[in-house]
């Protein structure tokens, strides 16, 4: 067969992992040759294309980022987006797509599927938000990371006496949050999904510091925000916003350290992992999970299992309908943030 891979939205660790996994068993085991569209649907769009072969995919499964590159381009933008798109892979010859992406990359795919589109997805987010999938890879990586920063923050927030903010990525869902915040001992862990009182974190640190416990560290997921309304509440962002129209996130954790250091007067620092979380080597379990997760997807393909995405439920890798995976976010378990995760243990 001939196939077509493709990388969209926020790049995570392990999509090098995918990409090596199906185009080198599809080689090797198939006899399938592959090409790699550029920059996501942008390069279906634009029959941009490189040959990706066995030799182009050495050394890639520890890689961070894309070879392939990516953007947020979605074909559904304009009218003639899904047409130009079709269009493409007919051209080119392709027997299949493999998209590689997250909820809009994987919606689009969904959308091309009712069309005709050949396309098996792959679910990538450090997120962790997609539907019918216990988890993404990148996920592991990136709550790796955090945690680790949250580890550092930690002891000198003890040697200062000091109250440390830490801003993590999580846009719509608190995963990283919750599970960095839960490994690293926070005092607080504070989500999208539930708007958090000032009021009530202040109490609860200044409960905890004349409990004995003089320093805290305050985990935050980017996507947060505070109930209380006007001064002293919901920090009013930048109103900038990326090419695609998605709001830029981030300064959550700058206005709670200030916030914090003003109504209980102790002395509280932000930190914002930002970036930094996505970049770099994918943890063993991501490469793992990716390279199943690829090899999964070249079975779909040679099944003619179109429309579907690989997904790992109970530790197995099985494959559900792209439209059961997208639209609403897969948000964090209450019970694991309140009942085990709750101040208490931090
Ligand atoms: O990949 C998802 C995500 O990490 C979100 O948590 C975050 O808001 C977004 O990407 C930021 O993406 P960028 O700054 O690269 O557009």
């Amino acid at each position: 067969m001939r196939i077509g891979l493709l990388t969209g939205g926020g790049d995570c660790p392990g999509l090098n992992a995918v990409i090596r996994a199906v185009v080198v068993a599809g080689s090797v085991v198939h006899g399938d040759t592959s090409v790699g569209f550029i920059d996501g649907w942008k390069g279906v769009l634009d029959g941009r294309v490189v040959e990706l072969d066995v030799e182009r995919c050495r050394g890639i499964l520890t890689q961070g980022g894309t070879i392939l590159g990516t953007s947020r381009t979605n074909p559904f933008a304009t009218p003639e987006g899904p047409g130009r798109a079709l269009a493409t892979v007919e051209s080119l010859g392709l027997d299949a797509v493999v998209a590689i992406g997250g909820d809009d990359t994987l919606g689009a795919a969904d959308r091309l599927f009712q069309q005709g589109l050949a396309v098996v997805g792959v679910p990538k987010t450090i997120d962790n938000d997609l539907a019918g999938t216990e988890v993404t890879f990148g996920f592991d990586t990136a709550v790796q990371i955090a945690t680790e920063a949250i580890d550092r923050l930690q002891t000198t927030a003890e040697s200062h006496h000091r109250v440390m903010v830490c801003e993590v990525m999580g846009r719509n869902v608190g995963h990283i949050a919750v599970h960095a915040g839960m490994a690293g001992g926070a005092a607080e862990i504070l989500v999208p999904e539930e708007p958090f009182s000032l009021d009530a974190v202040c109490e609860r640190l200044v409960r905890r510091h004349e409990g004995g416990r003089f320093f805290s560290t305050v985990v935050v997921a980017e996507g947060a925000t505070p109930v209380e309304a006007g001064p002293g509440g919901r920090p009013e962002g930048t109103g900038a916003t990326d090419q695609f129209g998605h709001a830029r996130l981030g300064g959550i954790g700058a206005f709670l350290a200030e916030a914090i250091e003003r109504r209980t007067g102790y002395e509280s620092r932000a930190t914002v992992l930002g970036h930094i979380q996505r970049g770099g080597t994918p943890t063993a379990f991501d490469r793992v999970l990716a390279t199943r997760f690829g090899a999964e997807a070249l079975a779909a393909v040679h099944d003619g299992a179109f429309g579907s995405m690989v997904a790992l439920n109970a530790g197995r890798i099985d494959r559900i309908p792209l439209s059961e995976a997208t639209g609403s976010p897969r948000t964090v378990d209450r019970a694991l943030l309140h009942d085990v995760a709750g101040p208490h243990l931090g």
